[in-house]
């Protein structure tokens, strides 16, 4: 099969032909129609992968080509998702409690198993999400994991409908946690970097739009009443701790970005008001289900770039370039 490798720890994207993968007991092979292109996804070439080679992609689409021994609930030719969650052990203490997600083993598509960046990849049958019809598998594939990543982030956040929450950051992620937002019902506010955004926000669906090269970030969401929830997406950590002035009392800053350097708040800063930080980590496969039907049902659609597998590098540059509106999907014919 074609594939997309890091070859070592550190090293840059390169094309390859590999051998189309066994499949497991209990593992599904799916045939790669789309992969979404994560910010994340720098972690395979930051030597975050458990072994080397490795090919990253975990916002998959596609279609069931076989089934592993054991396997009942998937059948070929069925239409299925793989998101950054690669499996459960069902065993840990985090498993023994229903959460998935936190699973102790921490099986994560494109960093312990190959992921998507390839014509073929093998996932546990517990990491596979079903695509609904009126979902195109370049549309479901960002909701693989920006879009389940945000989702879930906002609906575990204890914000309720007509509270104000705000999305940080436009890309990605930020581009569906606006659409999401709105969808829920929040008073939603979209804030990013420049003028040239917020054409963007509101179409999205944001209610307000504040441009942090200009603006009073904490000041504009104070004005607004306060924030219940900041969903923060940007990989910026200033960027992040500037929204806590802007919380409401008992507000929180749920962080889903992942900046290279620490956080810093001062303690005084949440002490008054009873804020909070809280991190987010993704959501299991079931979580990518209810994003999909989510998304089917009120016409969150992800705003896609697409290459062709084969330009799998210059996609990650243009992600990384920030200059993507929004999301960067490899297609494979
Ligand atoms: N928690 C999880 O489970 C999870 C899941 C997926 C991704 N992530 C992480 O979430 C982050 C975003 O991923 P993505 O795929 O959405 O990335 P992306 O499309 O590249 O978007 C990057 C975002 O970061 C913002 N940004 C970049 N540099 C900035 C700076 N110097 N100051 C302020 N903002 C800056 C951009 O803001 P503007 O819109 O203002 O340009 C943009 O919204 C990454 O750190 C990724 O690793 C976490
Ligand atoms: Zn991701």
């Amino acid at each position: 099969m074609r594939a997309i490798q890091i070859p070592a720890a550190g090293e840059s994207l390169e094309a390859v032909d590999r051998d189309v993968p066994e499949v497991p007991r209990g593992h599904v092979l799916v045939r790669v129609s789309a992969c979404g292109v994560c910010h994340s996804d720098v972690m395979a070439g930051a030597g975050m992968a458990s072994s080397y080679p490795r090919i990253p992609g975990h916002e998959v689409a596609g279609t069931v080509e076989t089934v592993g021994e054991g396997v009942e609930q998937w059948e070929p030719g069925q239409r299925v998702g793989v998101g950054w969650f690669g499996g459960a052990c069902f065993v840990c203490d985090a498993c023994r409690d229903g959460d998935f997600i936190s699973c102790r083993v921490g099986k994560v598509t494109g960093l312990t198993s190959d992921g998507g960046y390839a014509e073929f990849v093998v996932a546990p049958a517990d990491a596979l999400a079903a695509v609904p019809d009126g979902l195109s598998d370049a549309e479901a594939a960002p909701l693989m994991c920006a879009g389940v990543t945000t989702f879930n982030g906002l609906r575990e956040s204890g914000a309720r409908p007509g509270d104000v929450v705000a999305v940080l950051g436009l890309g990605g992620l930020g581009h569906l946690g606006v659409q999401f937002a709105a969808r829920m019902g929040f008073e939603t506010v979209a804030i990013a970097r420049g003028a040239e955004k917020e054409k963007f926000a509101r179409e999205l669906g944001a209610h307000h739009y504040i441009d942090s090269t200009a603006d009073d970030v904490a000041g504009s969401l104070a004005a607004l009443g306060g924030a219940t929830v900041v969903l923060a997406t940007v990989t910026d950590a200033e960027a992040m701790t500037a929204t806590i002035g802007g919380l409401a009392p008992r507000g929180k800053l749920v962080v889903l970005g992942v900046p290279q350097e620490p956080l810093s708040v001062h303690a005084g800063a949440i002490i008054g008001g009873s804020q909070s930080l809280a991190g987010h980590a993704s959501g299991s496969a079931k979580d990518s289900e209810d994003t999909l039907r989510f998304a089917a049902l009120t016409g969150v659609r992800p705003l896609i770039e697409t290459y062709p597998l084969e330009k799998a590098a210059d996609g990650f540059e243009r992600m990384m370039s920030g200059k993507a509106r929004f999301r960067v999907v490899l297609t494979v014919d």
